[in-house]
């Protein structure tokens, strides 16, 4: 029998953990469309996003992984410039995406937007992933009751081994993964796999709408 292929949207699909979760997409019944700067598309340009969008019509589910970088420092260092740039791909750009796709989708689709651990964990240095993150999972909610019957819920992944970590200095790096593996309750790093299921069960779970889920290896109970 002939079932209707669902229609994925996955803006930063093309590293890390928005590639992690078109790999779980991959099949004969799905249709999954990737975007980044690297195929065109810059998540920062409303009209962009607008016009991306509406080249693709009807949609099933959009997830937003795009805009790992953020500046860290004291907020006495951290140039305002670079916290904004920060701000306009991750937060805005969110922002952006949702708005545009809300026409498309369809009433039992889904939006999955990504947060991060630091929205609620207190760590000195960096105050604009905290900032965004945690802005990002306040509209969530906002969104959720919106644009109901369409659920909108986030992902909030913990120290995930993906590329926003290679341009570090490879010792910093090391030492941040060997320290996370010693303190976090599972004793492992995340993998960008692990955070992708779960934003599997927020695209198919229908009752879920207006959560955030935590992936995060145990951090904010260690
Ligand atoms: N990895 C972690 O430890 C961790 C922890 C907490 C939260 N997160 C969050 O998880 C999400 C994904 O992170 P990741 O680790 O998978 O990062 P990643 O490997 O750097 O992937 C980010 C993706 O976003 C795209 N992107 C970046 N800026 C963009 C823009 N302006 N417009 C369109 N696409 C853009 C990148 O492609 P292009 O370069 O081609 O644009 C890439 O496909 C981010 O929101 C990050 O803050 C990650």
């Amino acid at each position: 029998m002939n079932q209707e292929k669902s229609i994925y949207v996955i803006i930063g699909g093309t590293s890390g953990i928005g590639e992690a979760v078109t790999k779980h997409l991959n099949s004969a019944n799905s249709i999954v469309h990737v975007a980044s700067r690297k195929t065109g598309l810059d998540i920062s340009d409303e009209k962009a996003v607008h016009h991306y969008l509406e080249s693709i019509g009807p949609i099933d589910h959009l997830v937003v992984t795009a805009g790992s970088y953020a500046p860290s420092g004291k907020v006495t260092d951290v140039s305002i410039e670079e916290a904004k740039t920060a701000f306009d791909a991750k937060f805005w750009g969110s922002i952006h995406a949702a708005k545009h796709a809300a026409r498309y989708l369809k009433p039992n689709g889904s939006i999955t937007l990504t947060t991060g651990m630091l929205s609620r964990k207190v760590v000195a240095n960096t105050y604009v992933k905290s900032a965004m993150n945690a802005a990002l999972e306040a509209v969530t909610k906002v969104l959720a009751k919106e644009l109901a019957p369409i659920r909108v819920n986030a992902i909030s992944p913990g120290l995930t081994t993906t590329t926003a970590y290679q341009h570090m200095n490879p010792l910093s790096r090391e030492s941040m993964y060997e320290s996370a593996k010693r303190n976090l309750p599972v004793g492992k790093l995340g993998d960008a796999s692990d955070i992708a299921m779960a934003y599997v069960m927020a695209m198919t779970n229908p009752y879920m709408t207006g959560s955030i889920i935590d992936i995060d290896g145990g951090s904010l109970i260690s």
